[in-house]
């Protein structure tokens, strides 16, 4: 990749790359059925590279019963029919190869789904049998082991163990329908080896890896807690259920497959640790990058942003690996949103408010959704212009905001219909994308959606945007296309500049100021070379940022 010619060769495209978010159900659907497939994925190849993304990672398109979106895998090693197969995957690798575009798959180690071939085995097989030990299963408390073996609360609520047949019990973080796997047994390290082979032979560029945190669990005592908080969250590596520092050993194991392909495999860990601890996560002995998730939950600020870049660039030197930034995903609320969600980034891990507020106000608001799309403009142009790489997730492009209204009845989220009331729904980032502003889905597919789209889609249309050269979609292309062009060495240097902006430099002169204020400030010295906001007599608009050159 020529534009990469800053990086230190082929083997490390990855370093500043910028890999957009697919989450396949809901990007482009070829059949009508509502659901987004791999054809649909392949039919929009030209958009993706006239977008200028380095590299796609796509949410998992294995066959599952989508009790969590398909984070509840049946099979690692092939395609949900309803998306696709693996012909048509493979097809879909070299259409976006040809266009140098990579390509990154979801690898879901903590947990399958209970209708794996494993667990179906294991329930089966009874108790004490080895297929058992492939997962977490205990007998129960109580005289007829009726009690759960411990108090274990599961992510998406209430509980952490279920009860089969024979009156045993399994451990999951998660849903019922998603069995946590025994990482103390070799034939499930065996297993992973397998599907992480099976892809990279087919051409696949990287992994990002599910809830890299929890595989290694400490079991005896069972553990009475499952908040990976980080409030509860032990900061030392000694926590019973994320974090332990043995966990490592399986990301070398990784390692050393993946330095068996040529240019080797990379893979970046979704690990929602403490910060500090973030490192080993992404060392190049382990999976060589580390999702760095600060900005989801920072306030918009310029300095909680300044503290925050700073700390990430020292993290990720300290290992040789290279920061990451993240501002939306399919986990959170798009930062559209987010941004002017009441209360949003001032408590201490960010998302208390944002879930407060979404279910108390989400069917009735009036949000600044105008101040919104500023911010969000604002905050992608910083973090495009950062050393390291940026994730994007599928519709920020189109300054999206989030679907905060989606009918109970009609949410798929588990986190939301298992969750007591109390946790937000993630379908609102989740609903498909409007590609024109008429037709039975926005142009999704030739038939419906699987959730429901709103009226106001017609606006953010990608054939609506296309055609206005101020579309966000259109300030994103010129931003990537920009950046492929400056993309130098992974360095910055903070300049002077007034409260409530951020002005930093890139060693070839590469200046990017963002203005947090509502107000106009005086622009610095430079080459203007794009701007989001407006720009008059010298000075830019708030909330907003400039790159100039020097
Ligand atoms: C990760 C995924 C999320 C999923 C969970 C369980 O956090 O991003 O969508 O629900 O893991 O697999
Ligand atoms: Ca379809």
């Amino acid at each position: 990749m020529s534009d990469f010619k800053f990086l230190r060769g082929p083997k490390d495209w990855w370093r500043q790359a910028v890999v957009y978010q697919i989450y396949p159900r809901s990007f482009s659907d070829s059949n009508g059925d509502g659901i987004g497939d791999l054809k649909g994925i392949i039919s929009k190849a030209d958009y993706l590279k006239t977008l200028g993304v380095n590299a796609v990672w796509l949410s998992p398109f294995y066959p599952s019963a989508l009790a969590d979106g398909g984070y509840d895998v049946d099979d690692y090693r092939d395609v949900d029919p309803r998306i696709g197969s693996l012909e048509e995957f493979d097809v879909m690798v070299q259409e976006l190869h040809s266009r140098e575009i990579r390509v990154f798959v979801d690898i879901v180690p903590n947990h399958c789904s209970d209708r794996h071939v494993w667990f179906q085995e294991a329930l089966a097989a009874g108790r004490g049998s080895k297929e058992r030990d492939r997962f977490i299963f205990r007998d129960g408390r109580g005289e007829n082991s009726e009690l759960p073996p411990s108090d274990l609360s599961s992510h998406f609520g209430p509980h952490g163990w279920t009860r089969v047949e024979d009156g045993q019990w399994y451990m999951h973080l998660f849903t019922k329908e998603q069995p946590d796997f025994n990482w103390d047994n070799p034939e499930v390290h065996e297993e992973f080896l397998k599907t992480l082979k099976f892809w990279s032979d087919r051409g696949v560029d990287g992994f990002r890896i599910d809830v890299a945190h929890a595989l290694k669990k400490q079991l005896d005592p069972l553990p009475n807690r499952s908040s990976y908080s980080l409030e509860v969250m032990k900061d030392d590596g000694t926590d019973p259920l994320f974090d332990r520092d043995d966990v490592h050993e399986i990301y070398a194991e990784w390692r050393n497959l993946f330095n068996q392909y040529d240019p080797p495999r990379v893979a970046v860990a979704e690990a929602w640790v403490h910060p500090h601890r973030r490192a080993p996560y992404a060392s190049e002995k382990g999976l060589g990058q580390a999702f760095n998730f600060d900005l989801l939950a920072a306030a918009f600020d310029a300095d909680a942003y300044h503290d925050i870049i700073e700390s990430n660039l020292e993290f990720s030197a300290s290992t040789g690996s290279s920061s990451t930034w993240v501002l939306s995903n399919h986990d959170v609320i798009r930062h559209a949103t987010r941004m002017v969600i009441p209360g949003y980034g001032e408590s201490a891990d960010g998302f208390g408010s944002e879930n407060k507020w979404y279910v108390e106000h989400r069917m009735d608001n009036d949000l600044d959704l105008e101040l919104g799309l500023a911010r969000a403009q604002a905050a992608t142009l910083l973090i495009l212009a950062l050393p390291g790489s940026t994730y994007l997730y599928q519709g920020e492009e189109l300054g999206l905001p989030d679907v905060t209204d989606i009918p109970s009845d009609q949410m798929q989220d588990p986190q939301w219909f298992r969750g007591e009331g109390k946790l937000k729904s993630r379908d609102g980032c989740r609903v498909p994308l409007p590609w024109e502003p008429t037709g039975t889905s926005f142009g999704f597919g030739p038939g419906g959606s699987h959730l429901p789209q709103p009226s106001w889609y017609a606006k953010y249309a990608a054939s609506v945007q296309d055609a206005d050269p101020n579309s966000t979609l259109n300030l994103y292309r010129e931003a990537l296309a920009l950046r492929a062009k400056l993309i130098t060495e992974e360095q910055l240097s903070w300049q002077e500049s007034a409260s409530g902006t951020l002005l930093f430099e890139r060693p070839n002169g590469w200046l990017c100021f963002t203005n947090f204020t509502q107000h106009e400030v005086e622009l610095p010295q430079g080459d203007l070379l794009l701007h989001s906001g407006v720009v008059s007599g010298g000075k830019l608009s708030g909330p907003a940022t400039a790159w100039l050159k020097r």
